[in-house]
């Protein structure tokens, strides 16, 4: 089945411009690709953008960019969403132009998230650079990263018949772990190309469309220095460093202006779909992203002295 093929950009609309320019190319290293009449993009590779930051109150991601492969896929992708009984708008020529895209089409999905699904997202004018990153930002066939988003009460079985079956995802695998006696996190992972996941599905109660949105580096090294750098500039983490079970990712979680969050990674696993088997691991976490209340707690509590006990004299 034809399907989308990578996660090519994200708009969030956000409170404060100022914040999130700083943010994205400080903090994380992004490049500012063009400034709009409501804001700006950002650029993680050669591409236009992946990003596109508008202001406004929500606070929140309010548009998911897929591209296919060609007009003809995005023909057939749009009559089988018709078909199904999804409400598909041609998006026009000057949302086209503003996305960088060639064609795109508007539906949404059963949580009531906006997804353009668009062919052709243009290069930009210039090659990416970035002043921050010894390396560079992992996107190519992997699209621009993985977003998990919420599921809002939604059953499972509604959105999988739209991910899955219309928009042609493929599971990748589910992790369910027990938090408490009787409270489970319960999430689902899909993908569309060989990184292991481009959106992930939860039902933990959060206020956001959104819980986080993936970039992955390199290099490591990237991850220790946006690590610094967050740290230094005093933005709230939402996570320590730590990695994940399933696609293996070694990162750190920092919180947006907006509240959502952000995973900072490197070294994501790559699917072959000729040999993955889906399973359900029961953790999500190998080790580490623990809460930065934890940290906080006992690096306060050690003892702040340059002499070791008995070096008095
Ligand atoms: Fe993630």
């Amino acid at each position: 089945m034809t399907g989308v093929q990578e996660l090519a950009y994200v708009v969030y609309q956000v409170g404060d411009l100022a914040d999130w320019e700083h943010f994205g190319v400080t903090l994380l290293g992004m490049q500012l690709g063009e400034r709009t009449a409501d804001g700006f993009t950002l650029r993680t590779d050669e591409k236009a953008h992946r990003w596109i930051v508008t202001e406004g109150p929500a606070d929140d991601l309010v548009v998911s960019g897929y591209q296919v492969a060609s007009g003809e896929a995005l023909d057939a992708l749009a009559g089988r969403l018709t078909a199904a009984g999804v409400p598909v708008t041609e998006g026009g020529a000057e949302l086209a132009a503003a996305r960088r895209v060639e064609r795109l089409v508007q539906v949404t999905d059963p949580m009531g998230n906006p997804i353009e699904l668009v062919t052709g997202l243009a290069d930009a004018a210039t090659p990416f650079r970035s002043d921050a990153l010894l390396g560079s930002f992992v996107t190519g066939t992997g699209g621009a990263g993985h977003q998990v988003l919420l599921s809002k009460g939604v059953e499972r079985a509604e959105y999988l018949a739209f991910y899955e079956g219309l928009l042609g995802f493929r599971i990748s695998d589910l992790i369910v772990e027990e938090l408490a006696p009787g409270v489970h996190a319960d999430l689902i992972f899909l993908h569309c190309n060989p990184r292991h996941h481009s959106v992930a599905f939860g039902d933990m109660p959060h206020p956001k469309r959104t819980h986080h949105f993936m970039v992955e580096v390199t290099d490591i090294r990237d991850v220790g220095r946006a690590h610094d750098r967050c740290m230094d500039a005093g933005q709230p983490f939402e996570m320590t460093l730590g990695m994940h079970p399933n696609d293996h990712m070694f990162s750190f979680y920092v919180r947006t202006p907006s509240g959502f969050s952000v995973e900072y990674g490197w070294g994501g696993l790559l699917i072959d779909d000729a040999t993955w088997q889906v399973t359900t691991l029961d953790r999500l976490h190998s080790w580490g992203h623990r809460p930065p209340e934890l940290v906080h707690e006992l690096l306060g509590r050690a003892p702040r002295t340059n002499h070791l006990p008995g070096s008095e004299h």
